[in-house]
């Protein structure tokens, strides 16, 4: 890794075991970090968004059990509480499928010792970084030969960089990969509404990264769209049904649907750890509701009247046939023109991939 790049969460040793924490609700002002040891720091900050993004979740997770294993060492908890302390971590958000599969990947070993749970989340902190970099291949690659022009002009929503993931990014990466190619003309970077991860996070990424770009309002994406100002929109996801529909960011389905109006290519990056084959369609997905609160707040100051009332589903689902490609690091499948309900099994994780 070089200097500047961006982790937004890591395993350290020293000066006591923890997770570090870039601690993402407080960007772009400040970078401070967080060193969380105990379990209950790690729900509130999934819960509070200081860690966020499906991938980072998964690795949360996994390392979120060391972080319980390490507690009770100290404190001395029963295997009850042990249990039930892995289950809040597990259970602190429940769209991103990667949350529950990082923790469900690492217990298992917890009979072989804390290390042998440690030595796997770390390397799962591997695999994810070497899946987005493969993935975001594989995206600018069907992008280059799907569309007919040499610089793209490319629409994304909320954050799925190296900030939302271990390491470089997934929707992120590919538009990364395509200004490394000097194939990007401009992003149009969505601002997110209401917790601003478009503006807030992937708009200090793409500074980071020297990539051109602009944040616009939510609500003008749909007509950015429509009239031609994109040559493909690609999100992320917090979890892909085994049919394609895909659950991400509320305000993704509105993005689709311009995109479908407008044959405009919608595509949706993932790492395989991203894909829930036990979920058969995105209506057996759980969306998570936030508190109507921050809906009526703009950067902490209330700005509705008082007796106002939020709703806050924090995603919503994009169903298959609106979706033009889904690129995991094993390969990309094409549910608008090729529907089944099986079809993610070509690309997601299974035994003889890991
Ligand atoms: O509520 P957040 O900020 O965790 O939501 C994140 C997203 O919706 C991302 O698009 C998704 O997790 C993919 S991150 C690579």
């Amino acid at each position: 890794m070089s200097d500047n790049e961006i982790r937004a969460i890591e395993w350290r040793d020293e000066p006591v075991p923890h997770i570090r924490l870039l601690d993402q609700r407080a960007l772009p002002a400040h970078e401070t970090y967080l060193q969380i040891t105990t379990v209950d720091d790690l729900v509130e900050a999934i819960g509070t968004l200081a860690v966020r993004g499906a991938p980072a979740l998964g690795a949360a997770g996994a390392l979120g059990v060391v972080i319980a294993l390490d507690q009770a060492a100290r404190e001395g908890w029963t295997d009850a509480q042990i249990t039930m302390h892995i289950e809040r971590i597990r259970d602190a958000r429940p769209t991103a499928v990667n949350l529950a599969w990082g923790v469900d990947r690492v217990r298992p070993l917890t009979a072989r010792g804390r290390d042998a749970v440690l030595a796997d989340a770390r390397r799962l902190v591997t695999e994810d970084e070497a899946a987005n970099r493969e993935l975001s291949r594989l995206g600018a690659d069907w992008l280059g030969h799907r569309i007919g022009r040499d610089r793209l002009r490319i629409g994304t929503h909320c954050n799925t960089g190296a900030l939302a993931t271990t390491a470089w990014g997934t929707a992120y990466g590919i538009i990364h990969e395509l200004h490394t190619r000097g194939a990007l003309e401009l992003v149009y970077a969505d601002e997110t509404r209401p917790l601003l991860q478009g503006a807030r996070l992937t708009s200090w990424e793409l500074i980071h990264d020297g990539i051109p770009h602009v944040v616009q309002a939510d609500g003008a994406a749909a007509s950015t769209i429509l009239r031609g100002l994109v040559d493909a929109v690609i999100i992320g996801a917090d979890r892909i049904a085994a049919d394609g529909d895909t659950a991400n960011k509320v305000g993704s389905v509105a993005l689709a649907l311009a995109c479908a109006r407008a044959g405009v290519p919608f595509v949706v990056a993932a790492p395989s750890s991203t894909v829930d084959l036990a979920t058969a369609t995105g209506s057996d997905i759980t969306i998570e509701d936030r508190s109507g609160e921050e809906v009526l707040l703009v950067a902490g100051q209330r700005v509705a009247p008082d007796g106002a009332r939020g709703f806050n589903p924090a995603f919503d689902v994009t169903p298959h046939d609106l979706i033009d490609a889904i690129v995991t690091e094993h390969g990309v499948v094409e549910p608008a023109r090729e529907p089944d309900p099986r079809l993610l099994e070509r690309i997601a994780a299974t035994p003889e991939r890991l």
